[in-house]
């Protein structure tokens, strides 16, 4: 396999709040990686569509996952901040990796099978494809590296089988272009930390979710500081006091996640944590949560609002973003028609 330049991608899609999950699994950990390569994050909004979105308030949310992106400390001069749907070649690339995927693949996706639920025959056919869609963003780029939440997984081993596929399929005609082996990087998921999958606050068995129909669930970046001491107050717990170490979280996953969540917003562990509130009962820990909450996400919500005041400012952030981006995936497409045996464009008649 050739030598491929470090290179980050991830996406968030503009569809309802973003929340605490969201921040901690993954944008969090966007900030962090810009000191170790080169990043593009990418506003999903082909994504979004997969399930029907009220246009204007489509707009409003890409602006907004934007504005959560700078809040956050996402530089947009250093990293490559866009929306998908400015870059044709996202598109245009999950065409030809629907050739390469097999139907086989998608059947096993989960994530299809828990948003179509029982009326799988009314689902968008967009909304089975979305995996390849992903992968088509990841590797339009060649990204070597993506941070994801743990749910993304599945998706992202999806990704590397159509990687390996389209690397095997045309491995002669890769060779032949001078491409050396393998065009395409076999994309390494970055899944981690102690938030990699952050639960329900009303439920330690599922995932906290934009879709989930309780606000109670979740803790949203526009929270204000009484909202955010409401949902940690309301949180769900048991009735024992805190372990004084990681293992004895096990088998409690209201007490795991609120544990998980404090060591994320901190830059710990759990066992860091746990060596400092060991024993405590859950009203002390959950004081102590609720003021580590309101200092970590306070600044970023009074940023996001400065910011989306200025859409046109926002704009002109995603066009650079995406001019930046197509510079990179364009000769990235040029190369796979050319391995795929696409004629491309030349000159025209009347040049020749
Ligand atoms: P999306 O928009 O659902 O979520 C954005 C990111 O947040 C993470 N996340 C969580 N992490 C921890 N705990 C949670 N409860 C939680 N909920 C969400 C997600 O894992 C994700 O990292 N398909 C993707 C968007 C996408 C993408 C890509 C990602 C499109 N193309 C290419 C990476 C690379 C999605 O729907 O994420």
């Amino acid at each position: 396999m050739a030598a491929f330049k470090e290179l980050v991608f991830s996406g968030v899609q503009p569809t309802g709040n973003l929340h605490l999950g969201n921040y901690l699994g993954a944008i969090k950990r966007f900030v962090e990686m810009q000191e170790r390569a080169e990043c593009l994050y990418c506003v999903v909004d082909l994504h979004a569509i997969t399930l029907w979105q009220n246009p204007a308030e489509l707009r409003t949310q890409i602006r907004e996952v934007t504005a959560a992106f700078i809040a956050a400390g996402i530089d947009p001069r250093r990293s490559i901040v866009f929306n998908q749907s400015q870059v044709p070649q996202h598109a245009e690339l999950a065409w030809i990796f629907n050739c390469v995927a097999r139907l086989g693949w998608l059947n096993r996706m989960t994530q299809f099978k828990d948003k179509a639920g029982k009326d799988r025959e009314n689902a968008s056919v967009g909304l089975y494809d979305y995996p390849v869609l992903m992968a088509a963003d990841i590797l339009a780029y060649r990204a070597t590296h993506v941070p994801v939440g743990e749910d993304q997984k599945q998706h992202l081993e999806l990704t590397r089988d159509i990687a390996q596929k389209f690397n095997n399929d045309f491995a002669e005609s890769i060779l032949a272009h001078g491409h050396g082996e393998g065009f395409f990087p076999v994309t390494e998921p970055l899944i981690g930390g102690p938030a990699a999958r952050v639960m329900s606050l009303r439920d330690g068995t599922k995932k906290m979710s934009k879709s989930d129909p309780s606000d109670y669930s979740r803790i949203n970046l526009t929270d204000d500081a009484d909202a955010i001491a409401q949902k940690v107050r309301k949180a769900k717990t048991d009735p024992e006091p805190l372990p004084s170490e990681a293992a004895g979280l096990a088998g409690r996953a209201e007490a795991d996640n609120l544990v998980g969540i404090f060591a994320a917003l901190q830059g710990s562990t759990r066992e860091a944590v746990l060596a400092e509130y060991g024993g405590a009962q859950f009203s002390a820990f959950k004081g102590a949560l609720v003021e580590l909450a309101v200092e970590s996400l306070a600044p970023l919500s009074a940023e996001m609002k400065q910011l989306v005041a200025d859409p046109a400012h926002i704009d002109a952030i995603l066009a650079d973003g995406a001019e930046r981006a197509e510079a990179i995936a364009a000769p990235t497409l040029d190369a796979v028609k050319d391995i795929v045996g696409f004629v491309r464009r030349g000159p025209t008649l009347r040049a020749v």
